[in-house]
């Protein structure tokens, strides 16, 4: 069995995990190689779950009655625990949302409504990069078609970074926010936030990081980033799906306009008008994922007890075998950073000219799952002139053998379509 420094005992790791025994087609034993899309579920979290429906579910904050207090001091409680993992200085700048985009939409909707110092409007201009997901494009392209504010993009390198060389053309005294993502689901890459930090502060924009790739794979401190919001979502990092963060901070929260209008985000209603409850309350309109943050809660104790330095020592040994095996492959070019320097463990290849759904479905007789597509980054496949990727995205419980397994699944990938 091939090993690797730094790795974390799989062995004991993947017994919380009942999913990675699922035997498929053939008796062949699962090989989940689709993290980047979701990650699988340990027990601690399923039993977490299924203890708040068994035991305490209600609405929160409305009843007087023993079940709504627990389920209450549950919701809250998870709120305290994901303000813990991500350092946040106060726990009232967690907002719980469905998932990252509403989160990156919630911003992008703040902004739209939001008066100076603001204003998004036709003489003001937003930041993203041209490697984003879907998530972290429409809301800003929608942003700037209502406002008329201009829309513009970092572009990419040949080996899947981003391209900063204009960085000071691109953040301009103009812009009002640079939205960009922390590790791409797509190539992989991990970003320079200091360097776009430090210009966006020099003129004064806001900072919004998508991290929806990198809270499940190391620590990540919001303080440290020093960006004013970061997004990500629970589903990623072993919790439920239905779930999602957005982290911003206090001032800002404070002074920015609520998107959803509704219960719980009120402080008074009169037929004329009405007042909002403080931040976080003022972001969370009805009834929230009450269960969900409760298992994003247990997701989070889970991930804290194994250790985030750990988790991203563990990953990067990974990377390093696949990206070095993965090249091993005749006709394989990966689509983006080819070590794993600065980069994370989604990595995405195309084979000679076999289409990726092809590929995918070969390796899914295999028991292999990967994802095929543009992962929801399609302007990343028209940049590098190719149509889809498949894309294989590892996690803590993944091994080096799931890596060989990949790699004899691409020959039989080949021999198939040779
Ligand atoms: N954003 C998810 C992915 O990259 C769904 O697969």
């Amino acid at each position: 069995m091939t090993q690797l420094p730094g790795l974390l005992d799989t062995e004991a790791i993947r017994k919380d995990f009942p999913i990675l025994d699922r035997v498929l087609h053939d008796g062949k034993r699962l090989v989940y190689l689709d993290n980047a899309a979701t990650s699988q579920t340990p027990r601690q979290v399923i039993d977490v779950l299924s203890e708040y429906y068994e035991q305490h579910n209600a609405n929160v904050h409305r009843g007087v009655h023993v079940l709504a207090e627990e389920a209450t001091a549950l919701y809250e409680g998870a709120r305290d625990k994901v303000a813990a993992f991500i350092n946040a200085p106060s726990r009232d700048e967690v907002i719980f949302t469905k998932n990252a985009s509403e989160s990156l939409n919630l911003v992008a909707n703040m902004l739209g409504w939001a008066d100076e110092p603001y204003r998004v409007d036709r003489d003001t201009e937003i930041v993203i990069t041209e490697m984003e997901h879907h998530s972290n494009i429409v809301p800003w392209q929608l942003l700037s078609q209502r406002t008329g504010a201009k829309l513009k993009w970092f572009g990419l390198t040949d080996d899947g970074r981003l391209d900063l060389s204009n960085i000071e053309e691109v953040i301009t005294e103009k812009t009002k926010i640079v939205s960009f993502v922390l590790v791409s689901n797509i190539l992989g890459t991990l970003n320079p936030v200091e360097a776009i930090v430090r210009r966006a502060q020099e003129v004064g924009a806001l900072v919004l990081i998508d991290a929806s790739q990198a809270a499940p794979h190391m620590v990540l401190d919001v303080q440290a980033l020093q960006a004013d919001f970061v997004a990500f979502t629970g589903h990623k990092m072993c919790g439920p799906t239905g779930i999602g963060v957005l982290w911003g901070r206090q001032e800002l929260l404070e002074d920015l306009p609520p998107f959803l209008g509704g219960g719980e985000m009120i402080e008074t209603v009169s037929m004329n008008s009405s007042t909002y409850a403080p931040a976080p309350h003022k972001f969370e309109a009805g009834t929230p994922p009450i269960a969900q943050a409760v298992g994003l809660g247990a997701a989070v104790d889970y991930l804290s007890s194994i250790g985030m330095e750990n988790i991203a020592r563990h990953e990067h040994a990974i990377t390093e075998y696949a990206v070095r095996r993965l090249q091993e492959v005749p006709d394989l070019r990966i689509i983006g950073p080819v070590t794993a320097e600065d980069r994370g463990a989604a990595i995405s290849f195309v084979l000679g000219d076999i289409h990726p759904h092809d590929v995918g479905q070969v390796l899914d007789e295999q028991g292999i799952a990967v994802r095929v597509g543009h992962h929801c980054a399609r302007p990343v496949c028209l940049r590098y002139g190719i149509p889809a990727t498949t894309r294989a995205s590892f996690y803590l419980y993944s091994t080096p053998a799931e890596v060989d397994a990949l790699v004899e699944g691409l020959e039989h990938v080949r021999n198939f379509f040779g």
